[in-house]
């Protein structure tokens, strides 16, 4: 493969070079462009731009391939855990037994909140919006770990709050659902394992307490492993991005939370079901909702469908799909939303408006449904999405500093008035 690409403009021509991944993607490097010829490129919504080179995974969307550090998404479903798989995103291998030991006890002894957040958590309304609260309460860890707000990669300033920031984020997330019902809060126990703790954290009360099911907590631990990373997604780049003014990565998380809450990225799993609920409420037949799906004039989308990146099937919605079955048969459950989801996606797959634009089932479209059948009410699906990924935006903020990436600041190009003489205001 030719190792420069050219770029010619009004006569003049630019060498530039061409960066060959172990994949072999092929990227333009465009850092010379703007100091030798005065342009910059432009790509709104940055389709065409890689940010950085990246060690941490790889995906291609066409073939449906996702995998973590080399390890193909469907093998870690089946045989990892989310903590082996966390370590693994984290640190760029898998952990040996001493490996996981270690970092399994971190997080567990990381798994209390500083009480003097309680105060925090009772000053927001009932009804706050758990993701709110989320990022809030990620960003005012920082204050309680005023030592730790630095840039280290390695040694305990960075494993200390990689850990505190893992482990505590179920505390966060749980607290925040109790405070919202009016319950107190629900002390860890360190005897369970990442998700049965959280679970426990949720549900139980003060005289009895919650025993999930082995299939529930397996079913949770897979959400979570599948969501652990997605390379240069909207929320990773802001992480990324705020990471790059040398933020701490409390903060970075917590903007990453701001990032993810919205419905076309992680908040879609929250409103895949408000949209299966809304056609099973108000009785609308599918047919007529994919109608309104492919009518430009009309607001609804299909949500759960789509990806910017995946241009065949998303390989998490398959194993999301398959999961969803096992589970309402282990907890003896039939979800009617769960058929009119089958429905939705016969349809889909074949009419011409969704195949010629490549629309497929992606992460969201199942995961909520799974998430219905183990318990978890609607207005937390994106907060767990979040606490999924975690080690994935921890990781790329690591990779970042680790790689002395500059400051992100994209250019624009400018298209406003050109300049003009203030009008006092009684002549406007
Ligand atoms: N339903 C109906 N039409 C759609 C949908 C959908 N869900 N998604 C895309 N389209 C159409 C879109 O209108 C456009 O049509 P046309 O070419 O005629 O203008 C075409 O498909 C291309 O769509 P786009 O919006 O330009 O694609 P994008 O890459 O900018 O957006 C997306 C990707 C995921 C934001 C979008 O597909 C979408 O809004 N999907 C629904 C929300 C959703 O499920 N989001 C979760 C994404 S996966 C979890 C995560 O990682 O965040």
């Amino acid at each position: 493969m030719a190792d420069k690409a050219t770029l010619s403009y009004e006569g003049s021509s630019i060498d530039l070079d061409v960066v060959i991944g172990s994949e072999n993607e092929v990227g333009i490097d465009i850092t010379r462009l703007r100091g030798a010829t005065g342009m910059i490129t432009l790509d709104p919504g940055y389709a065409n731009t890689g940010s950085c080179t990246s060690d941490i995974t790889f995906i291609d969307g066409e073939k449906g391939i996702l995998r973590y550090r080399g390890y193909p998404i469907e093998e870690l479903a089946e045989k990892s855990s989310f903590m082996e798989t966390a370590f693994l995103v984290l640190y760029g291998h898998l952990p040996n037994e001493k490996e996981l030991a270690d970092f399994e006890n971190d997080i567990s002894e990381e798994a209390y909140l500083h009480y003097g957040m309680k105060s925090h958590f009772e000053g927001f309304p009932d009804n706050a919006p758990p993701m709110a609260v989320l990022s809030a309460m990620l960003n005012i860890l920082s204050c309680y770990n005023t030592e730790l707000l630095t840039t280290a990669t390695e040694g305990p300033k960075f494993t200390e709050p990689a850990a505190k920031i893992i482990s505590k984020v179920r505390a966060i997330a749980a607290w925040a659902y109790r405070t919202s019902i009016g319950k107190p809060f629900m002390p860890p126990r360190p005897d369970l394992g990442y998700s049965g703790n959280f679970l426990h954290m949720m549900f139980s009360q003060q005289f009895k307490l919650y025993e999930p099911l082995p299939e529930v907590e397996r079913a949770l631990d897979l959400f979570l492993i599948l969501h652990a990373d997605h390379e240069q997604n909207c929320s990773t780049s802001t992480v990324r991005m705020v990471g790059s003014s040398h933020a701490s990565l409390f903060s970075a998380v917590s903007a990453g939370v701001g990032a993810l809450w919205g419905p076309l990225h992680g908040g879609a799993n929250c409103e895949v079901i408000r949209m299966l609920t809304g056609i099973h409420e108000h009785g609308i037949k599918p047919r007529d909702f994919v109608e309104k799906a492919k009518d430009k004039n009309s607001p609804e989308k299909l949500m759960g469908f789509g990806h910017r990146v995946y241009k065949s099937f998303d390989p998490r919605a398959r194993i999301l799909k398959g999961q969803v079955d096992a589970v309402l048969k282990a907890l003896n459950i039939s979800d009617p939303l769960l058929d009119i989801a089958y429905e939705l996606e016969e349809m889909a797959r074949s009419e011409d408006y969704f195949i010629e634009r490549n629309l497929y089932p992606n992460v969201d479209f199942y995961s909520g449904i799974l998430l219905r059948a183990i318990g978890i009410p609607v207005n937390m699906f994106t907060v767990l999405f979040a606490i999924g990924r975690m080690p994935g935006w921890i990781a790329n903020w690591r990779e970042m500093h680790e790689q002395s990436l500059r400051i992100s600041r994209p250019r624009q190009i400018y298209t406003g008035a050109t300049k003009r003489s203030y009008i006092p205001l009684g002549e406007r």
